[in-house]
């Protein structure tokens, strides 16, 4: 059932080129000029009147709406707002009937998640859930449902999902700027044209895991180490150390770049590991000071960026793993991967339960 891998963690990474394949499947025209997503029953009435949304979700899902944020403001120019369902219920927000509240849960069945949704509904909001399970509580209560067809997620440490749920953003986000028009149609189709390149570009990163499992083993015998990155690096910087933390147990710390000048610089002390994303091509230059601040105080740094990019960052930085190369936007589809096979195998290293890590479980059905 492993299908020849030797974790279902490892096997799920393997997964997302077809996950990401399926989630697009139907959803893209066949001219590639335009996003419709026809299984959502909201009118175009309805996705004019949309004043903000509200982003609600727990863990890795939450990580994905940081993200989702970033998309629907810059396709669609809608203000977002991205919460962990366990804090939104009890900040009294504000949610008017304006406002498009989005779930995102892998699961549909986590708790805080769920009553994020029914409070939303009291307050008169639509609610859309992007699961991961049709039939699940999340789904049936939504007033539209955006499936990601990831397939089933047996590992406790979500991959497959979580980038999954960033295509089902980028599809939502084109599909509400094609309604809003908000986009040059030269603009669309080449994020189109992108994402149809991601599949084959994660598969091509794949290839290049001896790499990862050589940084991997000798990041275990560090006790905390960063991962830093600004803009949609710093949401991925944040899964990518859920990630490590959950399955490795080594502790981190996701930081804005540009953050770390204002304490936590003085946990930089030497040796000490960091991983940076530079994939933010308007931030390079910003990031790129950030990691010799790190550099000057003795971190050991792996930096994440695009091809094309890889010689000038080499000099600034220990390692450099580099991705194929996507319109910003699209960055974390790709980023994410080097970071769950970080994970994987630092977890492997350490001799840890990879598929079921200690105190976890894999649907959290309490509040
Ligand atoms: C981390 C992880 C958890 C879940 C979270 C939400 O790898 O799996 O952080 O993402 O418990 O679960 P769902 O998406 O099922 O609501």
């Amino acid at each position: 059932e492993k299908a020849g891998f030797d974790h279902f963690m490892l096997k799920e990474i393997h997964e997302q080129p077809k996950a990401y394949r399926d989630t697009m499947l139907g959803r893209i025209a066949d001219d590639g000029l335009s996003v419709n997503l026809k299984e959502l029953s909201m009118l175009d009435d309805y996705i004019r009147s949309i004043s903000k949304v509200h982003i609600v979700a727990c863990g890795t899902a939450y990580h994905a709406g940081l993200v989702g944020k970033s998309v629907i403001e810059s396709l669609a120019r809608i203000p977002v707002e991205t919460d962990v369902a366990s804090e939104y219920r009890y900040r009294s927000p504000i949610i008017t009937p304006d406002t498009l509240v989005i779930v995102v849960s892998q699961s549909g069945e986590t708790a805080d998640t769920l009553a994020a949704l029914r409070e939303a509904r009291r307050n008169g909001a639509k609610v859309l859930a992007i699961t991961n399970v049709v039939g699940s509580s999340v789904a049936r209560e939504a007033d539209d449902v955006l499936v990601t067809w990831a397939g089933p997620e047996i590992a406790v440490a979500s991959t497959k999902a979580y980038s999954s749920q960033l295509i089902a953003f980028y599809l939502l986000g084109l599909n509400l700027a094609r309604v809003l028009g908000t986009q040059e149609q030269q603009t669309v189709k080449e994020l189109i044209a992108a994402l149809h390149q991601l599949p084959e570009q994660v598969e091509s990163i794949l290839t290049q895991s001896a790499v990862l499992k050589q940084v991997a083993e000798s990041m275990a015998n560090h006790r905390s180490l960063f991962f830093i990155g600004r803009g949609v690096d710093y949401a991925v910087a944040q899964e990518g150390s859920l990630k490590l933390k959950e399955i490795s147990y080594i502790h981190s710390e996701a930081y804005a770049a540009g953050e770390l000048k204002h304490g936590t610089l003085a946990l930089i002390e030497d040796g000490v590991p960091v991983i940076a994303l530079v994939t933010q091509e308007g931030l390079y230059e910003k990031t790129l000071s950030n990691i010799k601040e790190v550099k000057a105080r003795g971190a050991h740094v792996l930096a994440v960026t695009n091809a094309g990019f890889e010689h000038e960052v080499a000099q600034s930085v220990d390692e450099v793993f580099s991705i194929p190369k996507t319109l910003p936007l699209l960055t974390p589809a790709l980023s994410v991967v080097p970071l769950q096979l970080l994970s994987y195998y630092a977890s492997l290293a350490l001799g840890h339960d990879v598929d079921k890590p200690r105190n976890l479980a894999k649907s959290v059905t309490v509040e």
